[in-house]
């Protein structure tokens, strides 16, 4: 269904272009520019450019451009009605209900008959932990120290050692086999002669979405073995990716900060203790849909990973992910290579309380990190030390942080604050210095480069500062509607733009840059539109503005009759041209 102008425009304004790109981008303000690395292209340095005054993004290197609702559409691969969908939920903002077209209905009907599927499948597993066949899970259970009213709240279960017994449970209630395999729970045997469960004689964990819905689980190993947990594959409920285990607890302990932990053991093990506000990411790296789920959520994250190498590194990966998603974020290691559930059960839940007042702000950990890799009494390995540790610091925006930890490191290395201050202020001038002239470069280049040949460049240009013009006054709008043919312009959108900007001027009274790029759904078309807005045009004199504006229009229509002459065939035809020609001296629009 197609929504009224006035609801896009409305979902549109509430939805803050540098915000949301902000959510994918670390964007640098400018002026009332924002300056970025282009996540459409591949760049090393920002070409990439967000104008909250037009609300629109424009890329000097790749041309990319577009409002909001483009740039979701771009980023996300979402469609139109998607991008409006999700802007309208982030707002808070109804849309008036939608005729469902059948396939959105069966996907919704897939969705909740799968949600479904994971509660009855998530209540066998829990009452075949309670039976006999579960009786040596519940030991197990026992033997790692989780309370039972625990145990219940995770919905703990167990998946009996047999070939198909979910299998045969679902088909009793009902479900058809191409549910089954969607659900990720049965699966198909190699010589398509029937179907087994995923999930055989392991302690199973279902993993909720953030709302508590089961979406999937992850299954242990009883006692030893490979692989130690296996868990739901990639479903239309489930991502790895995204889901964050112990959210839909850790979510109710409205805690504006969160531990963020490896494992589900380490997970449940502290919320036991009395540590609410704890998630796990499931097994996989820590990515920026993650940390975007996390958004809404938290402030403030302190990482809690193994303290072993892969912990580290780990760590180190998940660091500059929360960092570029504007959380504050601290690290916490655990003494002697346990796992944050390991200590809990060795000393007790206030010794881990005093624990979690150890964490440190990320820099001295990434500092205590490569401090590892060097010999601090040889001189020269204070002086790489220092310069590395420059490096890191440099990357601080706030200037009090950075010399709270110049000190630090001068306490380390023995080398003069001052001297640490000045390197740090170095690379921070240098950085500064090269990304406003990269920015500088690419606009030139741009203004340079956008097509080969002069003369078509200035018809290009005096297409754009016509219609800039027309947008910025009404009365120029209306000369030049008078004027203006759909032949003078070099290309069709050109001359719808000028259409919009009629119909604005009427319904609106104004005409917004972002709001016009609505009534374009093509990506190409919607360059076009923030390529006329993306330079700011600096108007000077009317008399000036009016020269210009008549030189433009005259370039225009005179290269529409150079081109109507190269094709002319009869005397008439040419007489005519010139006629029109003769005409075209004496234009002259007034405003
Ligand atoms: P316990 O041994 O039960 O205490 O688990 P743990 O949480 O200490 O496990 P570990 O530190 O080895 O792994 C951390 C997390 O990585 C686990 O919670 C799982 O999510 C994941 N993981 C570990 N082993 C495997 C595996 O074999 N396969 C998959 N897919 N994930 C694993
Ligand atoms: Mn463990």
């Amino acid at each position: 269904m197609r929504y009224p102008r006035e609801v896009i425009e409305e979902v549109r304004m509430q939805n803050d272009i540098v915000e949301i790109i902000s959510g994918y981008v670390p964007l640098k303000q400018k002026g009332s520019s924002y300056f970025g690395l282009c996540p459409f292209h591949n760049e090393k340095s920002p070409s990439f450019s967000v104008n909250s005054e037009k609300q629109f993004y424009y890329c000097f290197g790749c041309g990319a451009a577009g409002n909001v609702f483009g740039f979701l559409m771009e980023m996300e691969n979402y469609d139109f009605p998607e991008a409006l969908r999700v802007l309208a939920e982030r707002a808070n903002y109804q849309l008036p209900t939608e005729e469902k077209s059948g396939q959105a209905l069966a996907m919704e009907q897939l969705r909740s008959r799968l949600l479904e599927m994971h509660t009855v499948a998530g209540r066998f597993y829990y009452e075949t932990l309670q039976s006999d066949a579960g009786a040596e899970a519940l030991s197990y259970i026992e033997n790692r120290q989780l309370s039972l009213p625990v145990s219940r709240k995770f919905g703990l279960g167990y998946a009996p050692n047999a070939y198909n017994s979910l299998y045969n449970h679902f088909k009793e209630k009902g479900y058809s086999i191409g549910d089954m395999l969607q659900s990720g729970l049965v699966i198909e045997n190699k010589d398509k002669n029937g179907y087994h469960d995923r999930f055989r004689d392991r302690l199973m964990f279902p993993i909720f979405d953030p709302q508590g819905r089961v979406v999937g689980f992850g299954g242990r190993i009883i006692g030893r073995g490979e692989p130690k947990y296996l868990n739901s594959p990639e479903t239309i409920l489930f991502s790895k990716s995204r889901n964050l285990y112990g959210l839909n607890f850790a979510k109710a302990a409205k805690k504006k900060e969160l531990i963020l932990v490896e494992g589900y053991m380490d997970m449940i093990s502290l919320y036991q203790a009395g540590f609410k506000n704890v998630v796990a990411a499931l097994g996989t790296a820590f990515n920026k849909d993650h940390a975007r789920t996390l958004k809404k959520f938290a402030e403030d994250i302190i990482l809690l990973y193994d303290s072993d190498e892969a912990g580290t590194t780990a760590a180190l990966r998940a660091i500059p992910v929360l960092v570029e998603n504007g959380f504050r974020v601290r690290v916490l290691q655990v003494p002697d290579g346990k796992d944050p559930d390991e200590f809990i059960k060795q000393n007790g839940a206030s010794a881990f309380a005093k624990l979690l007042l150890d964490a440190v702000h990320y820099i001295s950990f990434e500092i205590a990190c490569i401090q590892r890799k060097y010999n601090l009494q040889s001189p020269e390995h204070k002086v790489r030390f220092a310069n590395e540790a420059a490096d890191i610091l440099s990357k601080l925006d706030n200037a009090i942080e950075r010399n709270v930890y110049a000190k630090e490191v001068s306490k380390m290395t023995g080398v003069e604050e001052e001297a640490i201050r000045s390197e740090i202020q170095k690379r921070v001038q240098k950085e500064e210095l090269s990304f406003q002239k990269e920015a500088q470069r690419q606009q030139n280049q741009w203004k340079a480069a956008s097509v080969s040949t002069k003369v078509e460049k200035g018809i290009l240009e005096a297409q754009r500062s016509i219609l800039y013009l027309c947008a910025s006054d009404e009365k120029i709008y209306q000369k030049i509607a008078e004027t203006m043919e759909p032949q003078d312009f070099t290309d069709p959108v050109q001359y719808r733009i000028l259409q919009v900007m009629g119909e604005l001027w009427k319904d609106a009274g104004h005409v917004f840059p972002a709001e016009m790029v609505n009534f374009f759904e093509q990506n190409a078309d919607q360059r076009q539109v923030a390529e006329i807005f993306a330079l700011e045009m600096l108007l000077g004199e009317r008399e000036d503005v009016e020269k210009g504006l008549n030189e433009s229009v005259k370039q225009l229509k005179q290269r529409k009759i150079d081109l109507q002459m190269n094709t002319a065939t009869t005397v008439e035809e040419i007489q005519k041209l010139m006629e029109l020609k003769r005409k075209l001296d004496s234009l002259y629009i007034t405003i």
